[in-house]
């Protein structure tokens, strides 16, 4: 799959200035991706469960250059309405990669609005939805000058393969419901350039799920993702993980098309894990757990233990722990989660979340 376009270029008399809006969400993977190589390519297939309060909105204001300009793209990123010239450089040297794909990025200069509804400090990862939500916007300005992406599949398959190259993870946002991403003879058109839905091959009861997010600390992690990622290429144990996720991953879809929530559970708190422990497991070591929340996954033990209530957790790189469960279950979930868990999350905070329908188009508002 190649989305270089030379012929992306818009005629001068068509060129105009406007603005496009998406709400993009996060996303919470099960198979973790842990390990990249090439241009954002993952080293193992990874999916997920798309989220709905934890998203970004992103306005993207285009206005059509002066003249034939050469010099760098011009990009201005606010957040929440404050300009953030760190994001502005990030954003113009994403847009600059982003050429041979959209040459028509050079015709304009940009104005970027961002807000996440989730708060920075809450440690969640902003980079899927913002990067997902920026990926949508700049498809809709192609589809707006050219309209060569009018089915669905093909804006939303550019958008994720867009995505991918700003934030791996972000490729799975574009998707409601669940996603993978990263080739496996499993599933048939599965790619490591973007994400696939699989909406229609999972049972009902996981579109139900929830994810009550514990904010077990709010402190800013000691290793990037970034970091984290470069450091599996000297991983002894790198191999054998990126077999162990190829394994997990047709389990996993076994699972999840029956409805077995025992197999989903096991396969989902086993991966968390691998993911710690390849960290532990790096040189040099790090650890980003806390105590808090090897604490907090030993009290969900025994509560399963006791009620056999189908609730799991899985965590990100960071010490936060997402709490999985059908809806069935919120009601004794929750009085358990409220009682024995908050106390141990920082200022007793969490996000309350659940599995969504993914991003929507905010401007123009295609409903109208
Ligand atoms: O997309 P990145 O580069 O921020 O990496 C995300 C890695 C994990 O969140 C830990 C796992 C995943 O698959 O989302």
């Amino acid at each position: 799959m190649d989305y270089k376009n030379p012929n992306l270029v818009i005629d001068q008399n068509n060129l105009q200035e406007g603005k496009v809006r998406w709400r993009s969400p996060s996303n919470i993977a099960i198979i973790k991706y842990w390990g990249k190589h090439g241009v954002q390519l993952p080293r193992n297939p990874s999916l997920s469960l798309t989220l709905d309060a934890a998203h970004t909105d992103t306005t993207l204001s285009y206005r059509p250059r002066q003249g034939v300009d050469q010099s760098q793209i011009q990009a201005k990123v606010y957040l929440d309405g404050k300009e953030e010239e760190k994001f502005s450089a990030k954003t113009a040297s994403y847009l600059e990669s982003l050429l041979p794909i959209f040459p028509f990025i050079k015709q304009f200069d940009f104005e970027l609005h961002t807000h996440n509804s989730f708060p920075h400090s809450a440690g969640i990862a902003s980079s899927a939805s913002g990067m997902s939500a920026l990926a949508l916007c700049l498809c809709s300005i192609e589809d707006q000058f050219f309209q060569n992406l009018l089915k669905d599949d093909d804006f939303e398959r550019k958008a994720s393969y867009v995505a991918r190259l700003g934030s791996g993870s972000a490729c799975r946002s574009v998707y409601g419901g669940a996603a993978m991403w990263g080739k496996s003879g499993h599933v048939e058109n599965s790619s490591d350039e973007y994400a696939l839905p699989l909406n229609d091959q999972i049972h009902e009861v996981f579109k139900t799920f929830h994810d009550d997010i514990l904010l077990i600390s709010k402190k800013e992690k000691s290793v990037s993702s970034r970091a984290g990622h470069a450091l599996m290429e000297q991983n002894p144990y790198a191999d054998p993980r990126y077999a162990q996720a190829r394994q997990r991953m047709y389990q996993l879809l076994q699972a999840m098309q029956q409805g077995d929530l025992d197999v989903f559970g096991r396969i989902c708190e086993a991966e968390a894990l691998s993911l710690h422990a390849l960290m532990m497991t790096s040189t040099p070591p790090y650890l980003l757990l806390e105590g808090n929340t090897i604490e907090a996954i030993k009290r969900l033990w025994a509560f399963r233990e006791e009620s056999g209530h189908p609730v799991y957790f899985t965590i990100d790189a960071g010490p936060n722990l997402h709490l999985l469960y059908p809806d069935q279950v919120a009601e004794p979930a929750k009085a358990f989660i409220r009682s024995e868990l908050l106390p141990l999350c920082e200022g007793s905070s969490y996000i309350a979340d659940r599995v969504g329908d993914g991003p929507l188009q905010l401007e123009p508002n295609t409903d109208a």
